[in-house]
């Protein structure tokens, strides 16, 4: 019998698929009221773990409980569980009204509930049209009315803001605090930290698998957000100094120390007290996606194109007019696609983790850059792995 709790618990979770290790050691608990977001870069084991919660792919090794239960022991697990994986996997030629329909009638639910679950995700005057028709962002809605048909005491969302436009994200951003703030539950995944960062307040951060931070957002924040860089003659001497103050310093790859949790001022009135000579200093503040970037850096990074096209025609060994155009945020959409709304030109995360030196450049005998996270080599075989519409049924 489940226990009712609303809550989420993974533990020791493992996923191997042959040599890649999917999912590492998941350890974190999900609870109810309050809107939970699981991120991470591409690859970095998100739906395997969702699949697995929701019992479509067997653990390697752990397991994973809903209301005290493994999915598949829930009774009427429709009304305990809704989830959305894939936004793909309607029948083209079917409505979205007729569409529910299969769904009410599997699920023996009434049918007007289609058309509630229709309204309240904004698609009532849609009802008529065929899901073929539909855009990305109305195929999101669709999935989530699906998953709603059971008025489900817990919500478990893949990626749901991909495709979305600004309003629509607005609108689920409120949908599901609101669903949060009825003492229900919202686990919810993106690789886009700035997407969620409004929406959730505690995240699961993986990256390779593993776990890198399981908390407050707040928490994250507070804690990582600002440090002074410091160039010096005699950085030993200022470790010590500042230590001595009950200020922790790192050593960064080219010799200069980073000091988090302080200001510049501070760091420099104790050096001049220890008499040692600073030669440069600066205050570094890392807002929340780089923050993301430092903590999840480098499963998949890319490579940058060989300079972007100028106005006045094509560069030697630069790309062709047409050609790819340099990587602008974690997601580019193609033509006519919606705009990711919370990516701001002017504040585009770097498309590599600060401090990573240009493709080509011999790297660093110490990678550490002070919030980095250690990860084990992994593999680097990203095939997907997603699928299947993961709803009530
Ligand atoms: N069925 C599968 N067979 C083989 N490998 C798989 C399978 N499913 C997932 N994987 C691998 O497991 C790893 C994690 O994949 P997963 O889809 O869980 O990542 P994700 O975090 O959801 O990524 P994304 O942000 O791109 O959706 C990847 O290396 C992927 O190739
Ligand atoms: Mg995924």
């Amino acid at each position: 019998m489940h226990d009712g709790s609303g809550r989420i618990l993974v533990q020791g979770l493992n996923k191997s698929f042959g040599p890649i290790n999917a999912v590492q050691n998941l350890n974190f608990s999900v609870e109810p009221g309050s809107v939970t977001g699981f991120l991470g870069p591409n690859g970095s084991g998100k739906t395997t773990t969702l699949r697995m919660i929701l019992g479509l792919v067997s653990p390697t090794a752990g397991g994973a409980f809903i209301n005290g239960q493994p999915f598949s022991r829930l009774p009427n697990p429709a009304t305990i569980v809704g989830a959305v994986l894939d936004s793909q996997g309607f029948h083209p030629g079917q409505t979205a009204r007729t569409h529910l329909r299969c769904y009410t009638a599997a699920l023996n639910l009434p049918d007007q509930q289609a058309d509630q679950v229709l309204e309240l995700v904004g698609l009532s005057s849609a009802a008529t049209r065929k899901t073929g028709g539909f855009s990305l962002g109305m195929r999101q809605r669709l999935a989530l009315a699906t998953a709603l048909l059971g008025n489900p005491q817990i919500l478990i969302l893949d990626e749901p803001a991909n495709g979305l436009d600004p309003e629509g994200i607005a609108w689920l951003r409120g949908f599901l605090k609101s669903f949060a703030s009825t003492g229900r539950t919202v686990l919810v995944s993106s690789h886009l930290l700035r997407e969620m960062e409004h929406t959730v307040d505690n995240v699961v951060i993986v990256s390779r698998g593993q776990c890198v931070y399981n908390g407050d957002l707040e928490q994250l924040r507070a804690a990582q957000q600002s440090r002074v860089l410091v160039r010096t003659a005699d950085p030993a001497t200022l470790v010590e100094t500042l230590r001595q103050s009950g200020i922790h310093a790192e050593y960064l790859p080219d010799g200069s120390l980073a000091v988090p949790g302080t200001d510049s001022k501070t760091v420099a009135d104790l050096a001049l007290g220890a008499g040692v000579a600073v030669h440069g200093m600066q205050e570094e503040n890392l807002d929340l996606e780089q923050i993301f970037f430092q903590l999840t850096t480098g499963q998949y990074t890319g490579s940058a194109p060989q300079g972007p096209p100028q106005p006045g025609g094509p560069q030697p060994g630069g790309p062709q007019p047409g050609g790819p155009q340099p990587p602008q945020g974690a997601a580019q959409w193609g033509p006519g696609a919606p705009q990711q709304p919370s990516q701001q030109p002017s504040q585009q995360p770097p498309q590599q983790p600060p401090g990573t030196p240009p493709p080509g450049t011999p790297p660093p005998p110490d990678q550490g850059q002070g919030y980095q996270q250690v990860h084990p080599q992994q593999d680097q075989n990203n095939q997907g792995g997603n699928g299947g519409y993961g709803g009530n049924a």
